[in-house]
């Protein structure tokens, strides 16, 4: 399911770490409460994220960085992941990469300036028997060849 991307709101924003913090949480804690409520971590919650949990800069840009899911700008409305590894690629992950960035004019990690659609690239599904495979909007997508691709796409402008 695409995430919520909504506006970010700082004084929401700090309420949460304030809250996670008390709560005994880590820094992940407050970071996943940030991406599930805003679909992102805002530049402007790093000040406040050092201050909070006693962490450098570097610190705190580390875990958003190491972490997958603690991404630092808002996703699309729509999340359409292609698998990346190896055994996609042999049966055809570049090709069906290629044409989703031709199609969507998207690179990898990109999104579309309307805000539809993310493009991100992944690396190994659990899907290998079935490729090339894909996560899209959190669900999974086999055997998604260039024609998969176009009608998953025309399903989501529905
Ligand atoms: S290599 Fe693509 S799902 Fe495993």
């Amino acid at each position: 399911m695409a995430k919520n991307s909504g506006h970010w709101d700082e004084t929401k924003a700090l309420g949460l770490m304030v809250q996670c913090q008390r709560q005994g949480g880590a820094l992940t804690s407050a970071l996943r409460a940030l991406v599930d409520t805003f679909g992102y971590v805002d530049d402007a919650a790093i000040g406040p994220l050092m201050h909070t949990y006693a962490r450098s800069r570097a610190e705190v840009l580390g875990v958003i960085s190491y972490y997958e899911d603690f991404r630092t700008s808002p996703h699309g409305r729509h999340t359409i992941r292609l698998c990346q590894a190896e055994a996609c690629q042999a049966v055809g992950a570049r090709t069906t990469t290629a044409h989703a960035c031709k199609k969507t004019g998207l690179a990898l990690g990109e999104t579309s300036n309307d805000g539809q659609l993310t493009l991100e690239g992944v690396y190994c599904l659990g899907l290998c028997a079935n490729g090339p495979a894909a996560l899209i909007d959190g669900k999974p997508a086999a055997h998604l060849d260039a024609a998969a691709f176009d009608a998953r796409l025309a399903e989501m402008s529905e």
